[in-house]
């Protein structure tokens, strides 16, 4: 049976990189006889050009009829206007939501040959090894109201956080079962000396560790967790946070990986699709970078490594993600290097070539060797 993936490319680097990636995933699903069916839709900028709107209901539906999704990344300065009733990010919020994807995997590692290219220190940033996972479909981005209105004394805006119980238990729980399975480490983030959210959010993070005894649970508070991401960020193992806290955390953490050329992405949901596998969404976290697009010299490895995790995740082939991370770590390792993560002594290479000696590292490993 075919796994259908739909490919998103939307705008800016968007198409470059996951160009490279769509020809790993053929590589990959040649190797390991998988039958793959790609699919192309608009979404972001293009499709507000083409079709009037960043999320046409056809492709949304197209969406929920995949078994994964890989995306290149939506916006740019010609739909820049954030009060311009249709925007480029509405297509990623409309994914998400339509397709309840609601816990998003941002692993943060630092590869050691890649530790110059960080500002911090290196004694801070090798070995660093975490992953973020962050809730994707609640919280301040989708409360009501949301607006903004006359007051007494003006304009005034609202926005509303809120979270019920269902929503964060299923989360944690996402967040529980990865830590079992990495070093048994969870830290739950949270603004619990102010919010009434957050006091929930903890009240239930204690309450599920109770099934999870082999799992080390603490609590940071958000403002704190900044500073702990900079200073000691190899104590921690898997992050779990809300919404906004998980979007501003996990820009800063990029930081820890030299560049944001390097991070993937999976958004979750739990339902089962067709072919009994999770369904989501595969997304560098870079965005899509207007000012080098179309000129091949773009970052392919987070496009990449976002198709590693679709593998393991959507298709359920943990040994197939493995083997394209390694062909990463191998090209990485032999100096290669897109100019986001150069450095003296290194190779530069554009996006398509960098996308090539991943493929050749991938098809040099003979299928007895893994
Ligand atoms: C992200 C981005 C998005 C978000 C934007 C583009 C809507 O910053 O994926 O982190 O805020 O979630
Ligand atoms: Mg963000």
């Amino acid at each position: 049976m075919a796994y259908k993936v739909l490919i998103l490319k939307g705008d800016g680097i968007g198409p470059e990189v996951v160009g490279e990636a769509v020809q790993v995933l053929k590589v990959v699903a040649r190797r390991s006889a998988i039958d793959l069916e790609f699919e192309e839709a608009l979404v972001g900028g293009h499709a507000i050009d083409a079709l009037g709107t960043p999320l046409p209901d056809d492709v949304l539906k197209q969406a929920r009829d995949s078994d994964a999704i890989l995306l290149g990344a939506v916006g740019g300065p010609k739909w820049d206007d954030p009060g311009a009733e249709k925007r480029p990010e509405q297509a990623l919020l409309g994914l998400r939501k339509g397709l309840e994807l609601f816990a998003n995997l941002r692993p943060v590692r630092t590869f050691k040959e890649l530790v110059p290219s960080s500002p911090l220190k290196p004694d801070v940033v090798s070995g660093v090894d975490l992953v973020v996972v962050r809730e994707l479909t609640g919280g301040i981005y989708f409360g009501q109201p949301s607006e903004r209105r006359t007051g007494k004394s003006g304009r005034e805006a609202v926005d509303t956080l809120v979270y019920n119980e269902a929503e964060i238990r299923r989360l944690l729980k996402a967040a529980f079962e990865l830590a079992l399975d990495r070093r048994r480490k969870l830290t739950s983030v949270d603004k619990a000396n102010i919010l009434a959210s957050s006091r929930l959010w903890r009240e239930l993070a204690i309450e599920m560790s109770r099934d999870f005894p082999d799992v080390r649970l603490e609590h940071q508070l958000v403002d704190a967790m900044t500073m702990h991401l900079m200073r000691r960020p190899r104590d921690f193992d898997v992050i779990v946070t809300e919404n906004l806290f998980g979007d501003i955390l996990t820009d800063e953490a990029s930081v820890l990986a030299g560049s944001m050329g390097m991070l993937p992405s999976a958004s979750l949901g739990d339902e089962l699709n067709g072919a009994g596998c999770r369904l989501g969404l595969y997304e560098p976290i870079h965005g899509s970078a207007p000012d080098i697009a179309g000129r091949d010299e773009a970052n392919p490895l987070a496009a990449i490594l976002s198709a590693a995790m679709l593998l393991e995740y959507s298709l359920g082939l943990r040994a197939e993600r493995e083997l394209v991370e390694q062909a990463v770590a191998a090209v990485v390792h032999e100096g290669y290097r897109t100019r986001d993560i150069q450095q003296p002594g290194t190779k530069l290479v554009g996006c398509k070539a960098m996308g090539r000696l991943v493929r050749e590292r991938i098809e040099s490993v003979e299928p007895e060797d893994e």
